[in-house]
């Protein structure tokens, strides 16, 4: 019979784990995690009190999840995990517009909406935005028919699924590009927000002295037959947290550039009063592989 020490229970746990699997990426994973949660409980030295302490710190954070709630994927956002995850699989490069985290506030199936449709159900006097762009391959050629699911925050910094006041599927619609890849919608000019510190993503935060914020954005996942599908944002200009977003998640090419617009054409045909805020933002999808 052997004695487990500190010096020889990683090795006998890889072992275990690394003999039995006939699944060579299941191996690789689960022994890369057994080796790197040993190294760091060996390196910090973990104590049974903080052993203890993350085991509650886990369990809190599955007890905040819900269908409308998401901490793990707000923890692995914080830790700059998604983000190591999107850099890894979208490499900076070529021809289609980068990507950036999803966020835990996607719903599926927002309201197929007209293309000019407003997605404000419920306004907050921000700026009344028309948001236009074209969807192209990788030659540049447009593609008729992508799917444009669009979200973001309402004027009080919120998700409608946060926020019980606010109607269902506010600040969200589903468009679909015209034969000339176009696609435009009317929007409030999106503000930065902070991400929910009512759980222990925000015991995080607080505890290692960062923000909460992240830099204003309105959010995109962009599909289409034959193409990779695109989750990304935009993010507005000059905003104060575009160097500093809790969640890592800003890439210079997704900054947009809101113009005053007197266009009395565009108005008229977006029901909008003039001077309006206008922002075209063109992206790229990359076909499948
Ligand atoms: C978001 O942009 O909706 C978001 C992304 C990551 C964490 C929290 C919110
Ligand atoms: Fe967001």
């Amino acid at each position: 019979m052997r004695d487990f020490t500190v010096e020889n229970l990683t090795e006998i746990v890889l072992e275990e784990y690394g003999s039995k699997t006939k699944d060579p990426r299941f191996n690789k994973i689960v022994t890369s995690l057994i080796s790197h949660l040993h190294d760091f409980v060996k390196d910090v030295e973990l104590t049974e009190k903080e052993w203890f302490e993350a085991i509650m710190f886990l369990t809190k954070t599955g007890h905040t999840c819900d269908d409308k709630r998401q901490e793990f994927i707000l923890l692995s956002d914080v830790l700059g995990v998604s983000m190591l995850v999107d850099a890894i699989n979208h490499p900076k490069g070529g021809a289609g517009t980068e990507s950036t985290v999803l966020g835990p506030f996607y719903v599926e199936g927002a309201p197929e909406m007209e293309d000019g449709a407003s997605i404000i159900k419920k306004a907050y006097d921000g700026e009344v935005s028309l948001i236009q762009g074209k969807i192209t391959d990788d030659t540049g050629a447009p593609i008729a028919g992508a799917k444009l699911d669009v979200w973001q925050t309402a004027g009080n910094g919120k998700y409608d699924v946060q926020d019980p006041d606010m109607p269902d599927n506010n600040m969200r619609g589903v468009f679909k590009t015209d034969a000339e890849g176009n696609f435009s919608f009317v929007t409030e000019k999106p503000l930065p927000y902070s991400v929910p510190t009512d759980a222990t993503v925000g015991e995080l935060l607080r505890a290692s002295g960062r923000h909460a914020m992240r830099p204003a954005h309105i959010h995109f996942i962009v599909s289409a037959d034959g193409y990779e599908s695109l989750t990304t944002h935009v993010f507005s200009a000059n905003d104060e947290y575009l160097d500093s977003d809790a969640v890592f998640a800003t890439k210079s090419s997704l900054v947009g550039d809101y113009q005053q617009s007197n266009d009395a054409d565009l108005a008229a045909k977006y029901n909008l009063s003039t001077p309006f805020t206008h922002l075209q933002f063109d992206m790229g999808l990359m076909p499948s592989a």
